[in-house]
């Protein structure tokens, strides 16, 4: 912790506890006190920590090749692109190394192919109020809080925010200067604000009168976490490009874009580029998370417990009135509070629970989604402690 604070640049408020090892759905830290990690790495061990089909596939690829150039044939690569995209409407895959990454080349692909498409001027990118998409300049720039922004300015040009879930606000945005539209299923770091079916379906479709893309993050929100592989899919649409990072490669960086067809074509030698992008152990690694949610019915485990955790959340509220609401779908679950959010945290995980807050408001559970009844019961048992403890003081 001492040489954290002399030698890393302090960019997170940390808790003072330093995780050491884990295995499935708890983790160890360096005093040998064990947690229930509702955490995750935040939606990233959606198999849970060191899964041994992960952790096989990471140890023979190491032992074959770790990392050769994209101007070679990787062949993990070329296989996680078609796991990917088969059985969805999505034509090619990007690989780079995080979620902010992803959605930077989402935009870049965007800008490309309506510039390709219909000339010059039409660049303007819509996003929505409290969206998150990640850190980089052209992220914060499309993120729709301030707070990310202040201090980096001047932000990259022609992006626009609109109040999310208002249809209205969004159709009287959307020009023929609009590029694309992005926007998260579920907003994540925001709290835990699912998109009503009316406002995705209605985005969808108003990008297609007006010649947009839709661009769907789907970096927290994809590959199960919401009990389908997208969390699009439970909105009955197709956006023309979708982004995934967090819980691809079951913790080892990756991020990935996945386009149709004639979208992706806009992308072309030289126009962009990751030199880890989609390398030999990130793809490896991410075939066998991939493999494994389908041979173990991981997403169904995903979709049954969370429906399980909702109802347990809903009959705890009943008994604590500082609880407001309990959103969320499958295991994405947001339980919102009247305030003290980060003092829950710290009361759980004192208690052998580890869980997040966003803001002081919402207690954000993400739990691997190997999850089971019994994991949930104790999860259930320490939060209700740890409500009482907070609220009674
Ligand atoms: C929806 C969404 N997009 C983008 C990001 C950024 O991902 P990364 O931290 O991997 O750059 C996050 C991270 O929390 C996210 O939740």
């Amino acid at each position: 912790m001492d040489l954290t604070r002399e030698y890393v640049m302090n960019t997170y408020s940390r808790f003072p506890i330093a995780l050491v090892k884990g295995s499935g759905v708890r983790v160890v830290d360096s005093e040998g006190r064990e947690y229930l990690d509702f955490v995750a790495g935040i939606a990233v061990n959606s198999l849970g920590h060191c899964h041994p089909r992960v952790v096989a596939a990471i140890k023979q690829q190491a032992e074959t090749l770790i990392h050769c150039s994209n101007l070679y044939y990787i062949e993990p690569q070329a296989h996680l692109a078609r796991l990917l995209v088969s059985g969805t409407h999505f034509g090619k895959a990007f690989f780079c190394n995080s979620g902010a990454e992803a959605n930077e080349a989402a935009i870049k692909l965007a800008r490309r192919y309506t510039n390709m498409k219909f000339g010059e001027g039409r660049f303007k990118i819509i996003s929505a109020h409290d969206s998150f998409h990640g850190r980089t300049l052209a992220a914060i720039s499309a993120t729709g809080q301030p707070k990310y922004q202040k201090g980096f300015e001047p932000l990259v040009p022609g992006f626009e925010h609109v109040p999310f879930n208002d249809l209205a606000a969004l159709e009287a945005a959307c020009t023929d200067k609009t590029c694309a539209v992005i926007l998260e299923a579920i907003q994540g770091e925001s709290g835990v604000h699912p998109a009503t079916p009316e406002y995705l379906k209605g985005a969808w479709e108003i990008c297609k009168r007006a010649g947009s893309l839709l661009i769907i993050d789907e970096v927290q929100t994809g590959l199960g976490r919401t009990g389908k592989m997208f969390a699009f899919e439970h909105y009955g649409i197709e956006p023309d490009i979708v982004t995934l990072a967090k819980s691809l490669a079951g913790g080892v960086p990756i991020g990935a874009v996945l386009a149709r067809d004639e979208v992706a074509e806009a992308f072309g030698p030289g126009s962009h580029a990751s030199t880890f992008g989609g390398n030999p152990l990130a793809t490896a690694a991410a075939i066998a998370v991939l493999e494994t949610l389908r041979d173990e019915h991981v997403i169904e485990n995903a979709r049954v417990m969370g429906e399980y955790l909702q109802e347990g959340l809903r009959k705890l509220a009943m008994g604590v009135p500082e609880i407001t609401e309990v959103r969320g779908v499958g295991l994405m679950i947001g339980v919102g509070l009247v305030g003290r959010a980060r003092d829950v945290v710290t009361e759980a995980m004192k208690n052998g629970l580890l869980t997040t807050a966003c803001g002081d408001n919402t207690l954000r559970l993400v739990p691997p989604l190997i999850v089971t009844r019994r994991d949930i019961d104790e999860c259930l048992s320490i939060l209700t402690l740890a409500l009482r403890n907070v609220f009674s003081s």
